[in-house]
């Protein structure tokens, strides 16, 4: 079952016109939010994340926080999965006829929930590899905008070289994956993209660096160079549905010898215990 414009629907009966501006010009934002033993991790970030948006590209928000909730707990019956993945969408709507320029519309709302089934820290220790890019996107990737093309392409590269991401970046300076935030430790400081346009403020980005700090670790909120990224002591990428990852080998470069890093585990457990928190 899946939700559509205040219905709850079977997915094969869930259809959208084909003058929505979601789908003539990717004019929408979506939200993927993680629910952990049938609870909603961290709601309120990715709501607020959801209202700014909005905002950057003036849609009012159909529904309020509690409105929300509402639907989301109640797409979340419809699996006995304990772990899931909600995914929100919602489209500026329909006109009568394309054009790039909109008028008031009434919004497309789509939201619906998959399983979600975290790698095991044991998996994860294995270490997963990177590919590098340009970045070559536009200046607004804090807006979560399902206008997505560019992410596409990055990632079916990552899949044809059986590669886990895309790491990129503008000017020689990491930004972030095609689908995640980056991190690299460096003699025990934490770097990281710091939020502005060029990144997405990831929901998972700022439980890293929370966990980060529970262990103690100095951060600094810094775009770091391709360069230093390949000289780092441990790599890491994180989002909502990757939690945090280690990377052990960037363009076929082992990172520190291809060993996981001490804290990318101790991390790892911080993050762990937060989301049962
Ligand atoms: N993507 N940066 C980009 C470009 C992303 O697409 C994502 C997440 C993140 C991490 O954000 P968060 O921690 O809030 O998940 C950073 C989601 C999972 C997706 O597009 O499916």
């Amino acid at each position: 079952m899946v939700y559509l414009n205040g219905e709850f629907t079977p997915k094969n009966k869930a259809f959208v016109g084909v003058m929505d501006r979601g789908f003539l010009f990717g004019d929408g934002v979506y939200e993927v939010i993680p629910v952990y033993a049938g609870k909603i991790f961290r709601l309120s970030a990715h709501l607020a994340r959801l209202q700014n948006s909005l905002d950057a590209i003036q849609i009012n928000n159909p529904h309020s926080k509690a409105q929300w909730l509402e639907i989301l707990q109640k797409l979340l019956t419809f699996s006995p999965a304990p772990n899931q993945s909600l995914y929100l969408q919602i489209t500026r709507g329909a006109d009568v006829s394309r054009k790039h320029s909109f008028n008031a519309l009434s919004a497309t709302v789509f939201a619906e929930s998959n399983p979600l089934i975290p790698k095991t820290k044991t998996e994860l220790e294995n270490g997963f590899s990177a590919i590098t890019q340009v970045d070559i996107r536009w200046q607004r990737c804090d807006i979560k905008s399902t206008s997505l093309l560019a992410n596409v392409l990055y990632s079916q590269q990552a899949k044809q070289q059986k590669v886990e991401e895309v790491i990129l970046h503008r000017d020689q300076l990491i930004t972030e994956g095609a689908t995640s935030n980056v991190f690299m430790i460096k003699d025990n400081v934490l770097f990281t993209h710091p939020t502005g346009a060029h990144i997405l403020p990831g929901i998972t980005r700022d439980l890293v660096l929370e966990s980060a700090k529970f262990c103690k670790l100095k951060i600094q909120e810094s775009a770091l160079t391709l360069a230093k990224l390949l000289a780092a002591d441990e790599v890491w990428i994180s989002s909502s549905t990757r939690e945090v990852m280690p990377i052990t080998k960037v363009d076929g470069q082992l990172i520190n010898n291809g060993k996981i890093g001490q804290h990318w585990s101790e991390v790892y457990d911080y993050y762990q215990s937060l989301k049962y928190a």
